[in-house]
């Protein structure tokens, strides 16, 4: 029997984005009836051990989705072996990963936003910013999550 996918979420400090991806794509491949293992990491270390942003959790919680149990951690050499997806929210996320990883693992590390039916090519960082940033955040990542579970409903 085939084992489950795996996806690993990436951006800078596992608080804000990827926690989000964790969360928004977890609920939609279980509304989709797949089974596939989701985790999230950042390429740095500023928050570890720590719960996703508030912000981040507000704006997902009023759309239905869950942070529970969420913590942050740092990308480490096992994931590069372990994920089958190590998707980055931009491209800073990807090129470090890049940097990080052993050259025959690069090919499954990619955009999420190459995933999307949009123009857009990366999640922005909300960080520094106001509500709107989380609310397009969100906005991206549900959209890129559809199209990451049609992929992998094609592939399984
Ligand atoms: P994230 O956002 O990469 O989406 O988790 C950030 C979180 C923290 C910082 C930067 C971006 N920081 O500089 O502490």
């Amino acid at each position: 029997m085939k084992q489950s996918t795996s996806v690993l979420f990436v951006c800078l400090g596992n608080i804000c984005r990827s926690p989000t991806a964790e969360a928004v794509f977890r609920h939609k491949a279980e509304l989709a009836g797949l089974d596939i293992q989701i985790d999230s990491a950042g390429t740095h270390g500023y928050h570890i051990g720590k719960q996703p942003d508030n912000r981040s959790q507000s704006a997902g919680i009023e759309r239905g989705y869950s942070f529970k149990g969420l913590k942050c951690r740092r990308v480490d050499e096992s994931d590069f072996t372990k994920f089958d997806y190590i998707l980055a929210m931009d491209r800073s996320n990807l090129e470090n990963l890049r940097g990080m990883a052993p050259v025959q693992t690069h090919e499954k590390i990619k955009l999420f936003l190459d995933f999307a039916d949009t123009e857009d090519e990366e999640v922005p960082d909300p960080y520094y910013g106001g509500k709107r940033g989380f609310e397009l955040v969100l906005d991206l990542i549900e959209l890129a999550s559809d199209g990451l579970i049609a992929h992998i409903n094609k592939q399984q």
